[in-house]
């Protein structure tokens, strides 16, 4: 390290900016934001005397002589100069800077490549959750009465990486106000906290900015059969995985027993994610198990994910609604609590709808005959994406007609969807394999 990190106190001291550059105009801005009291001075009219009684200096003339000299002048104050874009003439130099409201984050290469910089500048920006800054002002709110906690440290940690770090950082500041005032009135509880997490379609660049915050930091993942491989790779290396896939025709862990088993985590202190395909809340039991995590009293919060029909309608240029072609869509399952689910197949029929089927490949002929039953025509198109959005994604396009032999051409394959309507005949170009239609 060639440099030392530190954050300088400008308030109230003078900082001076040599030059009428947009770089000077930046440095000045930033300074003003410190609440120093800035001096600007032009190029052509600064003097050795400029540099009495300041704290710091930003020079850039744009003239290297000049530079030189009024680098100089600087120096004889002992007075700290950055020079832009002159790293021999600098007593310190300037790190790319995150500012999240008071949150701040400075990156260098110690001046190696400022390129490189802006780079890990971006991952950073990516990884701070937007409100950090509004949880680092909670945290300074709460510091004086939080003195008497037993051990404040740990509290501190459990507070800002708990639940109520997370409704803070979720915008719902006034309800962590209530339960920050409960949480130091009884001391820390010891108690973990559970996301229910969307982890999207399979492609893991369709995660949210939360989910994969989440997962990186989770001591226990509870994830289903449907999240991909490639999305638990972002788990921490030392968090348990837990698998409880609830695949089709074999449930390795009951409904029942997931419910225990995230209560069990949460209650044992730790942060527990349970991932799911897609949306928690489309077709996922997100509902059931946020209630029952509740009703154990600990802190539940739901993060989104892009649900299958959204990802495939992506993946395969497949528009869900059409300004032409389609003004509604649907989305149903084809399996029900129990067997059947009782579906209004004469929406599906209407023209300019599109419906979408999860959890059908199976129920292909028995789809077809609802559909036909209430008088779609036979000709209407119909496109089956099988594992949507991930490497091996595979597409079948044709009509009602020859639904079941779409289907029959894809079996065994899966988690799959249908997609009945106009729009479906559009999801053609460009894919990674799409099928010629049954004949
Ligand atoms: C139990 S549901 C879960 C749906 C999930 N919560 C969602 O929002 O996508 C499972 C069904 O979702 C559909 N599905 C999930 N991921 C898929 C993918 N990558 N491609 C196609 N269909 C998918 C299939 O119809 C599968 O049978």
């Amino acid at each position: 390290m060639d440099h030392l990190p530190i954050f300088m106190a400008l308030h109230g001291k003078t900082a001076l900016v040599v030059g009428d550059t947009p770089a000077a105009d930046q440095r000045a801005g930033l300074l003003a934001r410190t609440g120093a009291s800035v001096r600007r001075i032009p190029s052509q009219a600064v003097v050795a005397a400029d540099f009495v009684q300041v704290a710091l200096a930003f020079v850039a003339s744009g003239n290297r002589d000049l530079d030189r000299l009024v680098a100089g002048w600087a120096r004889a104050a002992k007075v700290p100069v950055n020079v832009v874009d002159r790293p021999d003439l600098c007593d310190f130099i300037m790190p790319a800077i995150v500012d999240r409201d008071g949150v701040v984050a400075a990156i260098s290469t110690g001046g190696a490549s400022p390129t490189l910089a802006r780079l890990l500048r971006e991952r950073v920006e990516a990884a701070l959750p937007a409100r950090i800054g509004d949880l680092a002002k909670f945290a300074a709110r709460f510091r004086t009465a939080a003195k008497g906690v037993g051990n404040r440290l740990r509290f501190w940690e459990r507070t800002l990486d708990g639940p109520i770090g997370e409704m803070v950082l979720a915008g719902r500041g006034a309800e962590a106000e209530i339960a920050m005032r409960a949480s130091l009135a009884r001391g820390d509880d010891g108690q973990g906290v559970v996301h229910i997490v969307g982890a999207g379609p399979g492609d893991p660049e369709l995660l949210t900015l939360r989910a994969l915050r989440l997962l990186q930091r989770a001591d226990v993942i509870l994830h289903d059969d449907l999240v991909a491989p490639a999305i638990l790779d972002y788990a921490r290396r030392d968090a348990e995985l837990v698998a409880v896939g609830k695949r089709k025709g074999r449930h390795s862990h009951k409904q029942d027993e997931i419910n225990a088993l995230i209560v069990e985590h949460a209650r044992a202190g730790k942060r527990v994610v349970r991932l799911k395909g897609g949306d928690p809340f489309v077709f996922g039991r997100g509902g059931e198990e946020l209630e029952h995590v509740r009703a154990a009293g600990i802190e539940a919060f739901v993060v989104p994910g892009i649900t299958a029909a959204l990802g495939c309608a992506a993946a395969t240029g497949i528009p869900l609604t059409h300004r032409d072609l389609a003004q509604s869509v649907t989305f149903v399952t084809a399996h029900g609590r129990d067997g059947e689910p009782d579906i209004d197949w004469r929406a599906a029929a209407r023209p300019g709808h599109t419906t979408v089927v999860y959890m059908g490949l199976s129920q292909a002929p028995r789809v077809r005959d609802r559909l036909l039953a209430a008088g779609t025509p036979l000709s209407l198109p119909v496109a089956i994406v099988d594992r949507g959005t991930r490497p091996d994604q595979r597409v079948s396009i044709g009509t009602v007609g020859s639904l079941a032999a779409l289907a029959a051409q894809l079996a065994g394959g899966g988690p799959a969807l249908i997609i009945i309507g106009e729009v479906a005949a559009l999801g053609s170009a460009g894919l990674p394999a799409v099928l010629a239609e049954a004949s």
